[in-house]
């Protein structure tokens, strides 16, 4: 169900680095452009685009990209992530990218989901991968 969204001037900021980062896009199999846009905890923006390759499984999704750019910067707490796609429907995270964003997520975490001919939808993390497995898992031991 798509929720009315009010777009904050941040918002709007990431709108544009996730749009400005799609046009880079590696998409010559899909032809499905993503652009991600991260707000992390130290207020900096980290993008990523999607980046296919001719063996079909070793591409990487946009979320992704924009992940690595943040631990690379020694960021590890996402606040926002904005996702850019084609299309009028929502581009919402794949299910493995939900679980990358939960390693450096939070349940409030904003996941703002937008096809570019479309209206954007806002979630919270924990309404996109609810029960999520965690580090916390591993404490577990036999
Ligand atoms: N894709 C992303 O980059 N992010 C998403 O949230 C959904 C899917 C990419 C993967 C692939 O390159 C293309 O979109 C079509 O699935």
């Amino acid at each position: 169900m798509l929720k009315s969204v009010k777009m904050s001037e941040m918002d709007k900021k990431l709108f544009e680095a996730a749009k400005k980062a799609r046009e880079n896009a590696h998409v010559p199999y899909s032809n499905f452009a993503v652009g991600a846009a991260i707000l992390a905890e130290n207020g900096k923006i980290y993008v990523g685009c999607n980046v296919e390759n001719a063996a079909y499984p070793e591409g990487n999704c946009a979320e992704t990209i924009a992940i690595g750019a943040m631990v690379l910067d020694r960021q590890l707490k996402i606040k926002k992530i904005y996702i850019v796609g084609n299309g009028k429907n929502p581009v919402v995270p794949c299910g493995g990218c939900r679980q990358r964003i939960s390693e450096f997520g939070v349940a409030d975490t904003i996941v703002i989901s937008h096809g570019i001919d479309g209206e954007p939808m806002k979630q919270n993390f924990a309404e996109l991968l609810p029960y999520s497995f965690s580090s916390s898992h591993l404490e577990a031991k036999e």
